[in-house]
């Protein structure tokens, strides 16, 4: 047993019931799996932008089932605790009913992942509901999805025009009526997603879709400012915050050799605890993200 009880997709829609907005952060290896172990994030996100940050490819198009089955085993042994969602790579579903339901399978099977994730609307919706009926729980990814931006036409937000937005509101309900437990809606106004989230019987989440949604997911490295190569507009640095009171706690202590030999919080894993806290408490008072970290309508 873990510091906090692992979260149910029953608890998950409790929390939504009771208005407590959800905390979910990717991870993709075992010692910052033991980070979030300790914190009181609600889900873990195995995503394949781990071929991008961990990786160094270019885009997520690459990324392999064997490599997010690998990210998502050492993800599960550092988070024992956690209600981790594994995310489909890009051609491990699409082909058919099959194909999906093969893949989603090993990747439970061989991860322990609790859920998996899949981009795409109405027409991946025979997917959901086949690998739903198999038993592995699905999130839907609408608006900006990574796999298939050269078809959008580059990373962009997604739902500005009417005919954009009338297309996300029947994608979400034609995912949620074959299954889907939950949908995260990326790079998308917030007033779209907020009216989607008022009428939606699902867990509604957001990355880049205002603050109106059940639940925030962030890139951890992002969240502690480790990818070099780029950041969205709806990514946080939550490092800066922490620094002084990680600097101040150490200073206190005498003997820094020893206390780090003994207690192991003297570096990396604790400025990233105290970040990945933060954060948290930031989403469940609503106050990430505010306009600075959303996109406008
Ligand atoms: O792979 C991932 O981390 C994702 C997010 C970018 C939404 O799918």
């Amino acid at each position: 047993m873990g510091m906090y009880p692992k979260q149910t997709i029953r608890s998950l829609y409790e929390h939504k019931n009771e208005s407590r907005p959800l905390s979910w952060l990717t991870c993709y290896d075992y010692s910052f799996a033991t980070v979030i172990e300790k914190t009181e994030i609600d889900m873990i996100l195995v995503g394949d932008s781990g071929g991008m940050v961990a990786l160094g490819y270019g885009d997520t198009t690459p990324v392999t089932m064997n490599e997010m089955i690998q990210f998502a085993s050492a993800v599960r042994r550092g988070s024992p605790n956690k209600f981790i969602v594994g995310d489909m790579p890009k051609g491990s579903y699409e082909g058919s009913d099959e194909i999906a339901i093969q893949n989603a399978m090993r990747f439970s099977k061989e991860s322990g992942c609790d859920a998996v994730k899949l981009e795409g609307g109405a027409v991946m919706a025979n997917r959901v509901k086949a690998i739903t009926d198999s038993g592995i729980p699905v999130i839907g990814h609408l608006g900006l999805t990574p796999q298939s931006a050269s078809a959008l036409g580059g990373y962009r937000v997604i739902g500005r025009t009417q005919s954009e937005s009338d297309k996300l509101t029947s994608d979400v309900a034609a995912l949620e009526a074959a299954g889907a437990i939950g949908i995260l809606l990326e790079a998308v106004p917030p007033t779209i997603a907020k009216d989607i989230t008022s009428n939606s019987p699902s867990l509604i989440f957001g990355i880049g879709a205002g603050s109106d949604v059940h639940g925030q997911l962030l890139i951890l490295h992002d969240l502690l400012g480790l990818y070099p190569n780029f950041r969205p507009k709806f990514a946080k640095c939550y490092v800066p915050q922490v620094m002084e009171s990680f600097v101040h706690d150490l200073s206190k202590i005498e003997d820094l050799t020893s206390f780090g030999r003994s207690m192991r919080t003297d570096g990396i894993h604790e400025i990233a605890r105290l970040a990945i806290d933060l954060f948290v408490d930031e989403v469940r008072s609503r106050k990430f993200p505010d306009q600075d970290f959303s996109y406008k309508n």
